[in-house]
């Protein structure tokens, strides 16, 4: 990998370069290129930067706290981290709020008002970054997953607000595999490098109908099962298969909480509860999708401990739509 040992030793003496001793403000989501960035800006140039993180109360279970593990105090990284636990605000804006689209509105203008709020009490700074990479800049409309991502994205885009003079890319010329290269090198933990897309507006779209905060620890238990469980069979069945992958294996895959309740049994009770639904697919551009036939005993499994573990759910789907005419997300 001589080349991606220098891109991440050429981008650091580049970032020095270019900051000298200013500062830089950075948007941390916790996902691959943001993360990415954060770290090669940190070992270029530590405390000069700060990273902002937007807990929203919508990630998966322990995400935040995995964030912070990694790029907080204790963390990898010599950086300023600041995380905003902002899930009250997100809960309260989104009360009574059913359409997807006014919800995926509702969350990005929240997270571009928190973002200011702090961009302010930090102050002037000289640079902005952003984790953008190829894909994002040549925008070619044909698919790719961080220009999908892209057309989904959040209101607003650069937010004009903050003061910054200059924007500070690191990853402008880089594929995803390479960003995920340069991520390794760079020591941040496999789990994040090669976790799997997660939309911005999060468990937010995968609550069908209301949000609240009950609902989103519902669906994070179910989908931490979930995840759990197809993990763990997938790395069996390569353990058993000459170290290949299954061809099941999603490309992404999450349990949603549909908005239905239905009756059933737990011993004498009779429950009236949500229903969850498990999504995976297998796709290359997530353009197109098709439901990943994930084994039965494994589906089994997931639901008999979804149904045993997490209260509030008496009843699990398996989603088989594929995209079109579905599309991944349920919103
Ligand atoms: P759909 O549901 O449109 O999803 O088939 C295609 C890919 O895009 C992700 N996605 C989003 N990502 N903000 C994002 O950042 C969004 O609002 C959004 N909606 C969908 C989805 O997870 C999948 O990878």
């Amino acid at each position: 990998t001589w080349k991606m040992d220098s891109f991440v030793e050429r981008t650091i003496e580049e970032i020095k370069e270019k900051v000298g001793d200013g500062k830089v403000l950075l948007a941390l989501s916790g996902g691959v290129d943001s993360s990415v960035a954060a770290g090669l800006l940190s070992r270029a140039i530590g405390k000069q930067l700060t990273c902002v993180f937007v807990d929203h109360g919508l990630l998966r279970k322990d995400e935040g706290n995995q964030v912070e593990s990694v790029f907080g105090e204790n963390g990898n990284f010599d950086l300023n981290f600041i995380r905003v636990n902002a899930a009250d605000r997100y809960y309260a804006k989104l009360k009574g709020v059913e359409e997807p689209e006014k919800k995926r509105k509702i969350i990005g203008e929240e997270f571009i008002r928190i973002f200011e709020e702090e961009a302010k009490k930090i102050g002037a700074v000289d640079f902005l970054a952003q984790g953008t990479i190829y894909p994002d800049v040549v925008e070619s409309g044909l698919g790719g997953e961080s220009a999908v991502i892209k057309s989904h994205h959040n209101v607003g885009g650069l937010p004009d607000f903050v003061d910054f003079k200059e924007i500070i890319e690191p990853l402008r010329d880089l594929f995803k595999d390479e960003v995920r290269k340069a991520g390794l090198e760079l020591g941040i933990p496999e789990d994040l490098v090669y976790r799997q897309p997660f939309p911005g507006p999060g468990l937010g779209i995968r609550i069908i109908g209301e949000v609240n905060a009950k609902k989103v620890q519902i669906v994070q238990d179910a989908d931490a099962i979930y995840r759990e469980e197809v993990d763990k069979a997938a790395k069996e069945w390569k353990a058993q298969h000459n170290n290949e992958n299954p061809s099941w294996k999603p490309d992404q895959y999450f349990a949603a909480l549909t908005n239905m309740r239905s009756v059933g049994v737990m011993g004498d009770e009779r429950t009236y509860d949500y229903a969850v639904a498990l999504r995976a697919v297998k796709t290359i551009d997530f353009m197109t999708a098709e439901a990943a036939e994930i084994p039965f005993e494994v589906l089994q499994t997931v639901m008999s401990r979804i149904i045993n573990e997490v209260k509030g759910i008496n009843r699990v789907f398996y989603d088989l739509t594929s995209k079109p005419p579905g599309t991944i997300e349920m919103e």
